[in-house]
């Protein structure tokens, strides 16, 4: 075909100028397309390839195919054709024809029906003519299965607090070209802020910041490419509750904490006035008791100490011999 034309390999060229002075058959010149070819999958191609020999009994044409995660050299035979006799192996053939059987008119386009995913990757046609030393020429077709979007999955924070953010997801597994994702909200009645609301069309990333009640809601995902689209949905809750329960959490433990507070002053006062009285009435006038002042310990030592401490103190240390062992150990130094 003219609109595909192949720069001939140097050897093809040597081989040329030989067969021009030597009389041998020309040289095998393959043509494929420098584009690739895309198709739908579940429909059918055409994989073009034309080639110019004189066909003879040694020609040989065979079909290699590599799936895009392996180099083309490491291409596997899938059909191939040598006296006269047509074969297939590999998973692909019961979809597998040639456009001419037998491909001996100069054209060895392949037809492969049902396209799956699977046949996405590299096909090479090769042509070979042994009586020419020189005779083999081979073309590279890169071929590309299209497909809708499937079905995305939509991932993300489901339960989130007002003035907090929450981050969607959604992506399909499949879809070529790659789908764009887009974001809505299911019968929504309240416009929310745009600002609030951040979206990639290309990862699906849908970014919501500065919660508030209105955006509780479900939202959908719609991914799509020219030949389909698919959706799905996620429900996030924002709640008011989780926090103003905190808040009252926090005000209880606030007053909780001022009610023992005050309980503790009101016993101590209590206390004192009780103590003062006692001491009253037993040690006339004395606010240090008989047994604190121990020899070695002066008054003014004991005086110096804080005065609220001693009150908290007191009530603890009374009944124990504390200021016995004290006195005793000062006695000692
Ligand atoms: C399909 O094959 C082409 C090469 O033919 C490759 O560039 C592309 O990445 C492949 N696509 C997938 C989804 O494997
Ligand atoms: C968050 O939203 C509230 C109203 O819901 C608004 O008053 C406030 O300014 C927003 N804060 C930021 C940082 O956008
Ligand atoms: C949101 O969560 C609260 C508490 O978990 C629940 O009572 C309420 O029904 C939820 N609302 C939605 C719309 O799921």
């Amino acid at each position: 075909m003219a609109r595909t034309r192949l720069p001939s390999p140097p050897l093809c060229c040597l081989a040329l100028t030989f067969s021009a002075l030597f009389g041998a058959g020309p040289c095998v010149e393959v043509t494929v397309p420098q584009d690739p070819v895309m198709q739908e999958r579940g429909s059918s191609v055409e994989l073009p390839c034309h080639y110019k020999t004189s066909v003879d009994k040694n020609f040989m044409l065979e079909w290699r195919f590599a799936p895009a995660s392996i180099a083309p050299e490491q291409g596997k035979q899938i059909l191939y054709f040598t006296n006269d006799k047509l074969y297939k192996p590999g998973s692909q053939a019961e979809r597998l024809s040639l456009l001419h059987d037998p491909p001996t008119m100069g054209d060895a386009t392949l037809q492969l029906a049902n396209i799956r995913a699977s046949d996405n990757g590299t096909y090479i046609c090769e042509v070979n003519n042994p009586p020419d030393f020189y005779g083999s020429g081979s073309g590279l077709i890169h071929f590309t299965v299209l497909m809708p979007p499937s079905t995305p999955v939509c991932k993300g924070t489901e339960y989130a607090r007002i003035g907090g953010d929450a981050t969607l997801t959604c992506s399909s597994v499949e879809g070529v070209p790659s789908p764009i994702y887009a974001w809505s909200r299911v019968d929504s009645k309240t416009s929310l802020p745009l600002a609030s609301m951040v979206q990639d069309d290309q990862t699906g990333k849908l970014q919501l910041t500065n919660l508030s009640l209105a955006f509780s809601g479900t939202y959908q995902c719609v991914a799509s490419n020219q030949f389909g689209h698919a959706s799905c949905q996620v429900t996030v809750n924002v709640s008011g509750t989780a926090e103003a329960g905190v808040i009252a959490g926090a005000v209880i433990g606030v007053l909780l904490a001022l009610l023992l507070l005050g309980a503790a002053a009101l016993y101590l006062f209590w206390y004192r006035k009780k103590d003062k009285k006692e001491s009253q009435s037993t040690y006339t006038g004395n606010e240090i008791r008989e047994d604190d002042t121990a020899p070695g310990i002066s008054d003014t030592s004991l005086q110096r100490q804080d005065p609220g401490s001693r009150f908290l103190e007191q009530p603890v240390s009374r009944p124990e011999s504390a200021s016995t062992t004290k006195s005793r150990l000062n006695m000692v130094v």
